[in-house]
């Protein structure tokens, strides 16, 4: 269908380590559907799968298993050039930072990628200077990466990422390293963007500004999505107006705080069910005293210190919740 611009269906991916801590599964099966012009954001945990995802997503790793189709052509069948053919005229990606070659100064740094296409040197400089100028940066067309602030290279790197005219742009967590006020600056260029150019934005982010710019945000948890909220989620505190997911498995994984207020892991009896309806009776629930997050990993030992990672650094176990012991 020509109004999707993403697709993708049962994306898995494993990072492979022949280390004796073994393979971290990081997507466990990800269905997603995006609309052009949809604004989406990815919200989670870190460890959560969000980074692996979006490069998936984009073409710059390739899923384990699975299939990702963009504006309507199969990305994963694709290798070499027709991938980067694809890619090229379709999305633009803006990482957190590291977006722009250190080497070369802000205008070549956005005309490369036009270079890549085959347009002239002279042109690309011209429309790199143009592009710039919009995001106003036209006095720092000549300095190099190191010379600029946060704020400035990353308006480089948006410029990098528009002057291909993409249809989608992928962020990951885009305003993560920006000031508060560098940060409004980028999400209003992304919403001019949006509602003035029809562009589509898939963006990973811990913002509330960033999210409240989406259509809708999905949660990923554990390399799952297992909700999905309206437009102008809380960030901090997901568990309001949130809609759980069940994927095509039947794989319905309740977010700890749920499963805290449900009353705990156990067996449930299965009560009610009719299309779009289920319900449950917990009878062997154990009974959940006040949770927290497990302090060490219960496969491999590894301490998580003060760190909310959700998946264990060293083994990629979940992190457990555990009773807070009196
Ligand atoms: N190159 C890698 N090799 C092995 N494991 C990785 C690699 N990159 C990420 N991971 C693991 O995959 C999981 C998901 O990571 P990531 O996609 O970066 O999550 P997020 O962006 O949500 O923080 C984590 O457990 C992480 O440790
Ligand atoms: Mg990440």
């Amino acid at each position: 269908m020509s109004n999707i611009i993403l697709h993708a269906d049962g994306l898995y991916h494993v990072y492979e380590s022949k280390a004796e801590d073994g393979n971290v599964v990081a997507l466990r099966g990800l269905h997603i559907n995006m609309k052009a012009g949809e604004a989406v954001a990815v919200v989670g945990p870190s460890g959560s799968g969000k980074s692996t995802l979006m490069k998936c997503l984009g073409g710059l790793m390739k899923p384990s298993a699975g299939s990702v189709t963009l504006s309507g052509k199969n990305m994963t069948r694709l290798t070499g050039p027709e991938l980067v053919t694809l890619r090229q005229k379709t999305v633009a990606f803006i990482f957190q930072e590291g977006n722009l070659l250190p080497d070369l100064n802000a205008r070549d740094n956005v005309a490369q990628p036009l270079r890549h296409q085959g347009v002239s040197s002279k042109k690309a400089l011209s429309m790199a200077d143009a592009m710039l100028t919009r995001l106003g940066m036209a006095h720092r067309i000549q300095a190099l990466p190191a010379m600029l602030s946060g704020g400035e290279q990353q308006r480089v790197a948006i410029a990098r990422a528009l002057i291909t005219n993409p249809r989608l742009i992928l962020a990951d967590e885009p305003t993560g390293a920006l000031d508060p006020v560098t940060s409004r600056e980028v999400l209003a260029l992304f919403k001019d963007l949006h509602i003035n150019d029809g562009v589509s934005f898939l963006i990973v982010t811990h913002s509330k500004e960033v999210a409240a710019f989406a259509n809708r945000s999905l949660e990923l948890r554990d390399g799952r999505f297992v909700a999905e909220h309206g437009e102008g989620v809380d960030v901090e505190n997901l568990s309001q107006d949130r809609e759980l997911i069940i994927d095509e498995t039947g794989t319905v994984t309740l977010p700890p705080d749920l499963l805290v207020r449900l009353g705990g892991a156990g067996r449930y009896t299965v009560g009610n069910v009719a299309s779009g309806y289920l319900s449950l009776q917990g009878e062997a629930v154990e009974a959940m005293g006040e949770m927290q997050l497990a302090t060490a990993c219960p496969a491999c030992k590894h301490d998580y210190g003060g760190s909310d990672d959700q998946l264990c650094p060293s083994c990629g176990s979940s992190r457990p919740m555990v009773e807070v012991k009196a």
